[in-house]
């Protein structure tokens, strides 16, 4: 893994990340400088960045507004839509079990709106208002558009893209143009004096707006730089996280043993004995010593990785040696697959079971140097904090404030229906919460009940 993602590897991010149609075909097609989903986007954003310069700037940028100590600044927005969760949204008759709410369409929801909130500023209000949901229904094609697209770089440069992936391709257009608007909006708001505490904030102290079109230094953010920051974001903020969180609770409704046992964790954390009110659960000391709902959400992190396929990465001149046993060609892209790895049994005992114990064990016969639900290396996410904080915050709040029921079979994958344990292949565990790779991840149900208790 190191190898391939390492610090000191002979590699750097495919072409697949950062096209450039123009250096595509010269002979600096290995040592491009500089990229980004160039060709649609026409700029690089910290994810796709491959000159190692530009990636080090975005990243320090996003990493110094992401660090620990900032996380309580995050708290205020999550709290305002969890808030409207269990009001607006489960509150349908608080003294019986509710009508049976589709989990990935509720955290899709709830995360697209905590996104905007804590990185724009925006009220989407995807939980109580139709109006914006489009931008769910385009997101899993407009980004597995954009992945297919780093692969088609012929079709590309001849701009017959279109013909060959009609939908896709105008879902990548719609995601394009959202990605712009959002951009326009946020910085509307700056210039008319509000003051936001959002993580947009930081990006924009370290850009340079009259650069508008231009390549700008690898110091700065230029106003497409902004453009395809957001669009990152976008993605990258919201819906890996609602993923993460729909298959911790799938798995938690599937172990009624060990959600009871999580939910005692909490109860006691907080001091149910003194009060019920669900407004004492907050970010803090106290949640992140709830170590096993930590357990519970690395192994559902292990069993339905958000981000399931390979990160590839090209290698450079002199080749690579894999495992001291594959010398690879440099121009060829290399990767492993978390999904994979994640259920090796070289590196996992029982690598098909639900088995949060693995975490807390200090001895473990597991290799847990493999795990790599958020990439490996110096582009591994720089969200991960804020991500951990915001599913065990959610989490907690949600078992602290309901009984839930799963109606069984009812995590089901694709427009038919396919379910875990069906015989097809790839899809034989019907203990593992069903995911479709569209570079982040497309996914349905399980359907719960909620009773307040
Ligand atoms: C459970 C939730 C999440 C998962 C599983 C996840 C997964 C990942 C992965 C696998 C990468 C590396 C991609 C690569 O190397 O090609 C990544 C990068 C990134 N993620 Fe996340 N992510 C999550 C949440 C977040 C959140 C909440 C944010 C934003 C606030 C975020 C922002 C980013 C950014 C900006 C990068 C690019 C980092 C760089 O290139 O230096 N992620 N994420």
């Amino acid at each position: 893994m190191q190898e391939i993602y390492g610090v000191r590897a002979n590699t750097q991010k495919s072409q697949v990340y950062g096209y450039d149609a123009r250096l595509y075909y010269s002979a600096q097609q290995l040592s491009v400088k500089t990229s980004g989903f160039n060709f649609l986007f026409k700029a690089s954003a910290s994810l796709t960045c491959i000159d190692r310069e530009q990636h080090a700037f975005k990243r320090k940028v996003l990493s110094q507004a992401l660090t620990q100590v900032n996380m309580k600044s995050f708290e205020p927005p999550m709290l305002e839509n969890v808030r409207i969760l269990m009001s607006d949204v489960l509150e349908d008759d608080p003294s019986d079990w509710s009508k049976p709410y589709d989990l990935s369409v509720t955290f899709q929801r709830l995360f697209a709106d905590i996104m905007a909130d804590t990185i724009f500023s925006s009220r989407w209000d995807m939980q109580t208002s139709e109006a914006k949901r489009w931008i769910l229904d385009i997101l899993p094609l407009g980004t597995s558009g954009l992945h297919a697209a780093g692969h088609m770089i012929l079709a590309l440069k001849l701009r017959i893209e279109q013909l060959l992936l009609p939908k896709t391709m105008r879902d990548v257009r719609r995601f394009l143009a959202l990605s712009r608007e959002q951009c326009e909006t946020r910085l509307n708001k700056q210039a008319s004096g509000a003051s936001c505490q959002d993580l947009f904030s930081s990006v924009l102290r370290a850009s340079d707006l009259e650069d508008m079109g231009g390549k700008g230094s690898s110091q700065t953010f230029t106003m497409n730089d902004l453009v395809a920051e957001s669009g990152l974001l976008i993605v990258a903020g919201g819906d890996t996280t609602a993923t993460a969180i729909t298959a911790t609770l799938f798995y938690l409704l599937r172990y009624p043993k060990i959600f009871r046992q999580v939910r005692d964790e909490i109860d006691s954390a907080f001091a149910r004995h003194h009060t019920d009110n669900v407004e004492v659960v907050t970010i803090g000391p106290a949640l992140s010593n709830c170590k096993l709902l930590e357990a519970c959400v690395e192994e559902a992190l292990r069993l339905s990785p958000p981000v399931s396929g390979l990160l590839p990465r090209q290698v450079l001149q002199g080749g690579l040696l894999v495992a001291g046993r594959w010398q690879v060609p440099a121009g060829t892209d290399v990767g492993i697959p978390s999904y994979a790895i994640h259920h090796s049994e070289v590196y996992w005992r029982h690598p098909n079971r639900f088995k949060p114990e693995r975490w807390l064990q200090k001895e473990s016969q597991d290799d847990r140097s493999v795990f790599m639900p958020f990439g490996v290396g110096r582009t591994s996410c720089v969200g991960k904090q804020l991500a951990y904080n915001e599913m065990a915050l959610v989490i907690a709040r949600i078992l602290w404030t309901y009984d839930l029921k799963m109606i069984e079979g009812s995590q089901r994958y694709g427009e038919n229906g396919i379910s875990g344990g069906n015989g097809e292949w790839g899809r034989r565990n019907p203990d593992e919460f069903q995911t479709r790779d569209v570079f982040t991840s497309s996914h349905n149900g399980p359907l719960v009940r909620f009773r307040k208790r």
